[in-house]
């Protein structure tokens, strides 16, 4: 485990204001990898106190149980993230608005929340960070795109970087291509757990037993992933070079391609992305027509 007296992030306390999947995979990060002390991660959600629970049994987080307590935590953290679905943003943040101080730091995950509608809803000129994370964060391989509003200072800047950096890579980009980073990296595990979910049934079709086609798979697509980060090579020359004329490959690659494949997976990055600029248009609607 890495000393967390040398991360920025051990020295602050993280209040994550919702408590699902995607809260779980950054602080799980956090704490595996050592750069954040459990104790000084409180989890607030709306309702499910059996959740907070199950959480501080595993992970030994603070549990924000009742009004004052969920209270309590968000007006003291340093950083509080947010991380309930789209549609439950704007009474949250409407409950947030009233409690937060000018220093602490606002983290959203929320896909489609703009920070314009984050200003609108809380207030005031609040350090913002918009972020895209996954959730490979969970065992530190995620991939994260972030943006800043224009108050977030360098140090805020840098200490978000360092707690999706502790997760796994980080890229800033400019607000308007966080919806491209969503279509590409945030749904992105879900695209490779569809292509791997065909490929072990195609290979349970063929005869191999369950078992042994996951593990085939697995190893195949972790390989790829692998080749493709250690040579540094484009992944279709990757691919050119394993495909031989009139060969298995090319038998494989040219059905794929039959069935439209790459138009496929370009039409449903781009869906990803217009979706999440639909469920950010919902949400600014709601926050200027309470
Ligand atoms: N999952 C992913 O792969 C992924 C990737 C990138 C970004 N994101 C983003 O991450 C966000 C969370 O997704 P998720 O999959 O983690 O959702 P989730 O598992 O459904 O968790 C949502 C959490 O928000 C809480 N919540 C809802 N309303 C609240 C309120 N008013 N006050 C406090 N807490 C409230 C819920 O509490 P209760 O259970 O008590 O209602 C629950 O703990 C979404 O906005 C999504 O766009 C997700």
């Amino acid at each position: 485990m890495k000393d967390v007296s040398f991360s920025p992030i051990s020295s602050v306390s993280i209040c994550f204001y919702g408590a699902g999947s995607m809260a779980e995979a950054i602080f799980r990060g956090l704490i595996e990898a050592g750069l954040s002390k459990a104790d000084r991660i409180t989890v607030v959600n709306r309702q499910n106190a059996d959740r907070l629970r199950e959480l501080h049994q595993r992970y030994g987080v603070v549990p924000a149980m009742g009004e004052q307590a969920k209270q309590d935590a968000l007006r003291t953290s340093d950083i509080i993230v947010l991380g309930m679905k789209p549609k439950d943003s704007a009474a949250a943040l409407r409950s947030l608005a009233p409690l937060l101080r000018p220093e602490q730091l606002i983290i959203s995950a929320i896909a489609g929340l703009s920070i314009d509608t984050i200003v609108t809803l809380l207030g005031g000129n609040k350090a913002i960070v918009r972020t895209m994370p996954n959730t490979s964060s969970t065992i530190g391989l995620g991939a994260t795109g972030i943006s800043f509003s224009a108050s977030v200072s360098p140090m805020q800047q840098e200490l978000a970087l360092a707690m999706f950096g502790a997760v796994g890579i980080t890229t800033v980009v400019e607000e308007p291509l966080i919806e491209a980073v969503n279509g590409v990296s945030g749904t992105g595990p879900a695209y490779v757990y569809y292509l791997m979910e065909a490929m072990i049934t195609a290979g349970v079709d063929l005869g191999l037993t369950r078992e042994a086609a996951r593990e085939l798979t697995v190893q195949t697509v972790r390989g790829a992933a692998e080749m493709v980060s250690r040579t540094g090579e484009d992944p279709a020359d990757l691919r050119r070079k394993v495909t031989s004329p009139g060969g298995t490959t090319q038998a494989a690659v040219d059905t794929l391609e039959r069935y439209r494949f790459q138009e496929g997976m370009n039409a449903a990055i781009l869906r990803c992305a217009e979706r999440a600029r639909e469920m950010g248009e919902a949400i600014r609607s709601e926050a200027t027509n309470p």
